[in-house]
């Protein structure tokens, strides 16, 4: 997720730049860039870290250029530095081009590049993008994106301006928002919104796979055959604020619902053709994850809960024998590790101060360590021997939600990659669950038409004081994190726990009034968690349910119902989660609480 603003017209454009790009640094925020059309050249300025640090840089410049694209970065390919920083240049420098997205191909695109004589200055795989455009610097600039449009596979929002069309940007979308504010004499570019609010409310939507010649006069939309197509367009009736949050009230709705968007991203060019897991940044031979005996998995909080799944998975499909710990106690507990130790360390921010000193201590003893983030270059990533990076873009709601859902699924990836590897899985069974995985995005989609129901029924459990989240096998991290998410955005005392432990204690708890959360989601010990969450009813608890959808023999059990679309058991935490974060945001929301800043907590805990 990155954020990608562009403008044509009479204004000086680098102040309008930093002021869209500050509006769209919730997208991204390691380092940013601007390209500005001056005479007949482009002048590019990037930097490393936030937009602040950009605006210095360009502090004193003379130029007035009015054509200009700027981008605000989160890194997907190369280190967050200024050489990776956006926009990137060709080798002739009349090229300059923004990117948002993840393009799968590059390092196909960028080999035969590179054969052909282009010197590349970044490690990004929006590079590719200028050097084929250079190769096709006779044809109009619209028609070279759309031809890079047609080779380029992936997700991609581009914005391109060359120096001998000084008018002109051109736009291009697939995957990848991108959207145009329509002015009176100018005209904007932008990844969303708030980026030209400040100038226009008229917008065009750009669908996928179309190409927008934008020029002060007016906007050109194509498609990839050079067809024009006449944009929808609207105005926007929003304000800044709720712009910021796409018309969300909080960010943490909003992330809760660009769930399906987060988790298609992660998943994006990690299959092969074959329909095997494809880990190519993994960079771990087949050899050093053949010799691995044992597994540690180890994380904190939400991770931790990210890290309780991939036991279940990591054990049932590769059949290495998988600890995982909480990382707070792990360096304390003298744990057995050595050279034939796989350990993973998840962490969303890569910085969390206990999660790196108990991966620290692991990989001192000569362990194997791979890195589960979200933050490219985080202090995680830096320190592991491989990194597998979940794609969520930003988030800044504390509570974590789609960072969670992404680390779900890129341990699912991790788990299948390791069992190939391996050979403890027959090709099928991994085929199998690379399909039903591709699914997931969707069906997250069909979980989050809930919430409005999911809503209603929360709010006549505004009062109540107990709750309990229960689950048998993958299902019960998804009710620790159930129980997590309540605690934490709505101050209710919540307890996830393994639903056929109640008997041995907790359910001396279980009375009257006291809500009791099931996960039964498609599960070879369903039965058992029904037998179970019956026991809880016996005790006049409220029993609400997640369930598959059409499963008559669950609802029969509940007082409240929600249901999933079917998936395999290891995967089904991915959507059984959903419903789960809508109800902990909507009795928050009832409580009249501010869901994105809790009290008392921070989003990356860098303290012991
Ligand atoms: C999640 O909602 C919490 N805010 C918190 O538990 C968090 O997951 C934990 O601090 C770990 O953070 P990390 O993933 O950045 O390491």
């Amino acid at each position: 997720m990155c954020g990608i603003v562009g403008y044509v017209g009479p204004r000086p454009v680098q102040s309008l730049l930093i002021s869209g790009l500050r509006r769209l640094e919730y997208r991204g925020y390691d380092s940013a860039g601007v390209a500005i059309v001056e005479g007949s050249g482009i002048d590019v300025i990037r930097k490393a870290g936030r937009i602040a640090e950009l605006e210095a840089e360009l502090a004193g410049r003379s130029g007035q250029g009015t054509t200009g694209i700027g981008h605000t970065r989160w890194a997907t390919h190369g280190a967050p530095n200024t050489i990776n920083a956006h926009p990137h240049r060709d080798c002739s420098q009349n090229v300059a081009v923004a990117h948002n997205g993840i393009i799968e191909n590059w390092s196909n695109l960028k080999a035969e590049l590179i054969e052909s004589g282009h010197v590349f200055q970044s490690d990004t795989d929006t590079e590719v993008v200028a050097h084929l455009i250079e190769d096709m610097a006779d044809l109009p600039l619209e028609e070279s994106v759309r031809a890079v449009m047609r080779r380029a596979e992936g997700a991609l929002a581009l914005a391109v301006v060359r120096s001998d069309e000084p008018d002109l940007i051109v736009g291009a979308r697939r995957g990848s928002p991108l959207v145009v504010g329509l002015g009176d004499g100018e005209n904007f570019l932008a990844s969303d919104i708030p980026a030209f609010l400040e100038y226009t409310r008229r917008m065009a939507v750009l669908d996928d796979d179309r190409i927008v010649a934008v020029r002060p006069e007016g906007v050109t939309v194509t498609d990839l055959d050079g067809a024009v197509v006449e944009p929808a367009t609207r105005e926007i009736e929003w304000d800044l604020e709720s712009a910021e949050k796409g018309g969300f009230p909080d960010f943490m709705l909003k992330e809760i619902f660009e769930q399906p968007g987060a988790i298609r991203d992660t998943l994006r060019g990690r299959f092969d053709s074959d329909g095997l897991v494809r880990l190519r940044e993994l960079d771990l031979d087949l050899e050093t994850a053949r010799s691995f005996n044992k597994v540690f998995v180890i994380a904190c909080g939400t991770s931790y809960h990210a890290a309780m799944m991939a036991k279940y998975a990591i054990e049932r499909w590769t059949r290495l024998p998988v600890e995982i710990d909480i990382a707070s106690e792990f360096r304390y507990r003298d744990p057995v590790l050595d050279d034939k130790t796989l350990v993973i360390g998840i962490s969303q921010s890569g910085e969390t101060l206990d999660t790196l000193a108990a991966v620290r201590y692991a990989h001192a003893q000569g362990t194997t360590l791979i890195a589960v983030t979200n933050v490219v270059d985080s202090a995680l990533s830096r320190e592991s021997d491989a990194v597998l990076y979940t794609r969520a873009g930003p988030e800044i709601g504390v509570a974590a939600t789609k960072t969670f859902t992404t680390q779900l699924v890129a341990m699912q990836l991790l788990a299948l990659w390791l069992a190939h590897a391996r050979g403890s899985l027959d090709d099928a069974v991994i085929q199998n669950a690379v399909t039903a995985m591709s699914l997931l995005p969707d069906q997250v989609e069909q979980a989050l038409t809930q919430s409005d129901q999911i809503r209603e029924m929360s709010e006549q459990w505004a009062d109540r004081r107990d709750f309990f989240f229960l689950g048998r096998s993958a299902a019960f991290p998804v009710a620790m994190e159930g129980a997590l998410k309540l605690k934490e955005i709505a101050y209710v005392r919540a307890e996830g726990y393994p639903a056929g432990e109640m008997k041995h204690g907790p359910i001396a708890l279980i009375e009257e009034g006291v809500v009791v959360v099931g996960v039964a989601t498609n599960s070879h010990v369903k039965g058992k968690m029904l037998s179970n969450m019956e026991e809880m009813r016996a005790r006049a608890a409220t029993i609400v349910l997640v369930l598959t959808e059409g499963d008559a023999e669950g609802e029969a059990v509940a007082d409240e119902v929600i249901f999933v679309p079917w998936a395999p058991e290891l995967l089904s935490p991915v959507t059984a989660v959903v419903p789960l974060q809508l109800l902990a945001y909507w009795l928050a929301k009832k409580r009249g609480l501010d869901v994105d800043k809790p009290r008392n907590l921070a989003k990356t805990v860098t303290v012991e």
